[in-house]
């Protein structure tokens, strides 16, 4: 059965982007970045379970400033490891040409069967950010979430999960040491 699963990289004081949404503080880690070939393993097994990613609209413009996308459109499937997308925006944002991205508004319900039926038979990477993962659980759909926690703190930035989550709900599953990241899974159960 299809998972929700947010899988992200995120600061020791929980915060997965500065206030300006920038990573430097991750791209200064030592050893690279959670999905660096190091530690590829892990992430393409990872990979190969999902069959959708989801994104908001910040970490969207983030990727697209990163690769040129919209310049040089065929960046774009690699940013996207291969999958296909769906991204939540209010606005008209560019599309890199052929794209496999399908742009979706509101309330998250309302698109939950469209992405499992692209999911088909794996799981749906939640990308980010935090508030849109916080709006899948409110819906019923957040089954996982796995952090690398970077060595940084930040003080200040884009939340990892702006929800009240207890250990009532979070069952810690797996813990496992990439280079300087710790990588923490947590079963996510329902009230
Ligand atoms: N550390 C990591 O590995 C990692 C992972 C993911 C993201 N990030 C970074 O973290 C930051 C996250 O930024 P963020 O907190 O602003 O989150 P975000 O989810 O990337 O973007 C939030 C925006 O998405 C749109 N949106 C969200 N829910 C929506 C809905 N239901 N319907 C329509 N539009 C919706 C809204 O903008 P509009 O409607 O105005 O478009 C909202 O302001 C980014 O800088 C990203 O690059 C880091």
């Amino acid at each position: 059965m299809t998972r929700f699963v947010f899988n992200t990289a995120a600061t020791l004081d929980g915060f997965l982007a500065d206030t300006d949404h920038s990573l430097s503080w991750l791209f200064a880690v030592e050893g690279g970045t959670p999905d660096a070939p190091e530690h590829a393993d892990p992430f393409a097994a990872f990979l190969a379970s999902i069959g959708v990613t989801v994104l908001g609209s910040s970490t969207y413009e983030w990727l697209l400033r990163e690769t040129s996308a919209l310049e040089k459109p065929e960046a774009w499937p690699d940013a996207m490891s291969g999958k296909p997308a769906f991204l939540f925006t209010s606005r008209d944002l560019p599309v890199p040409a052929g794209a496999d991205l399908t742009v979706v508004s509101g309330d998250v319900r309302d698109h939950l069967d469209a992405i499992r039926s692209r999911a088909g038979d794996l799981d749906v990477w939640l990308m980010g950010g935090g508030d849109l993962v916080g709006q899948f659980d409110d819906a019923g759909a957040l089954d996982e979430v796995q952090v690398s926690v970077a060595p940084a703190t930040l003080g200040a930035g884009q939340p990892l999960l702006p929800r009240r989550l207890g250990p009532d709900r979070l069952h810690l599953t797996d813990v496992d040491r990439r280079g300087q990241f710790a990588h923490l899974t947590y079963a996510v159960g329902r009230d």
